[in-house]
C-alpha cells in the first residue's frame, strides 16, 4: 500500500473517531441520543391525528397535547353536511314518521343501488327477502320483524330512515357507514321487498 493511501485511511479513521466521540454521549443527559444531524428525519414534523406528539422547543423535547384533528368551531357545520333535525328519541321517531319523506326519485337505478347496499349491510340480519331470517339473525335473541308483517307494512318511510340512521334496539346505527342518499336508496329497496314499488 502506498503512503498516500495510508495517510487518507488514517485521516478518515481519526475523523470518524472524533465525530463519534463528539456525538455519541452527553454528560448533561445520559439518555440523550446526542447531536441530531437531521432531526426532521427522526421526528417527523407531521402531526398525529388524534394523539399527543413530541415537539422540540428551544432544543427541549415537549409533549404537545394538541392534536391535528380539531373539534369543529361551535355553531358551524361542515360544508355539504346537512344536519338531521330529529332527535334520537320517541318524539324524534314520531316527527320523522310524519314529516320526513324520500327526496330521491323512485327510479330503477336508485332501487338497484339500494339492493347492492342491502346485500352489504342488511341481508345478514333481515335475510334476502326481508323475512328476518339472515344468518346473523339466527344468533340474535329475537329475529328482526318481517318487512311484510302488519307492523312494518304500516311503517312510514321517515321512520325507516330514522331507524337506519340511529338504530333501534338490536339494530345498530348505520349513519357512519351510509350517506343520507344511500339510506334513502335502502328505504326504497325495503319498500320494493314489501311490494310497495314496482
Ligand atoms: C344486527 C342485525 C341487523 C342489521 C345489520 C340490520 N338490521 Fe334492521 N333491524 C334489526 C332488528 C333486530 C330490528 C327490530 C328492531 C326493533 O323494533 O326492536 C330491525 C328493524 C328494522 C326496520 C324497522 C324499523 C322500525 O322503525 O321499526 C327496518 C326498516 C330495518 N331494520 C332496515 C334495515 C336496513 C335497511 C338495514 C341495512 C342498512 C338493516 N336494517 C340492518 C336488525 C338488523
Amino acid at each position: 500500500m502506498n503512503r498516500k493511501v495510508i495517510q487518507i485511511v488514517s485521516l478518515m479513521a481519526i475523523f470518524g473517531c472524533v465525530t463519534i466521540g463528539f456525538t455519541s454521549c452527553s454528560k448533561k443527559n445520559p439518555n440523550s441520543p446526542g447531536v441530531e444531524f437531521m432531526p426532521d428525519m427522526y421526528r417527523s414534523p407531521s402531526l398525529e391525528s388524534n394523539m399527543a406528539y413530541v415537539k422540540i422547543v428551544d432544543g427541549k423535547e415537549t409533549i404537545d397535547t394538541l392534536q391535528a384533528n380539531r373539534l369543529p368551531v361551535a355553531a358551524t357545520i361542515a360544508r355539504g353536511f346537512i344536519p338531521y333535525p330529529y332527535p334520537d328519541d320517541t318524539t324524534g321517531y314520531g316527527q320523522a314518521g310524519r314529516l320526513l319523506h324520500n327526496p330521491l326519485e323512485k327510479t330503477e337505478a336508485n332501487i338497484m343501488q339500494g339492493e347492492v347496499l342491502y346485500g352489504k349491510f342488511c341481508v345478514q340480519c333481515h335475510g334476502n327477502t326481508g323475512q328476518g331470517d339472515g344468518l346473523v339473525a339466527l344468533k340474535l335473541p329475537g329475529p328482526p320483524p318481517s318487512y311484510t308483517g302488519p307492523v312494518l307494512m304500516a311503517l312510514p318511510e321517515g321512520k325507516m330512515f330514522h331507524t337506519i340512521t340511529y338504530g333501534k334496539n338490536l339494530m345498530g346505527s348505520h349513519a357512519s357507514q351510509l350517506t343520507v342518499n344511500e339510506r334513502w336508496k335502502l328505504v326504497m329497496f325495503v319498500q320494493k321487498l314489501q311490494g310497495k314499488l314496482k
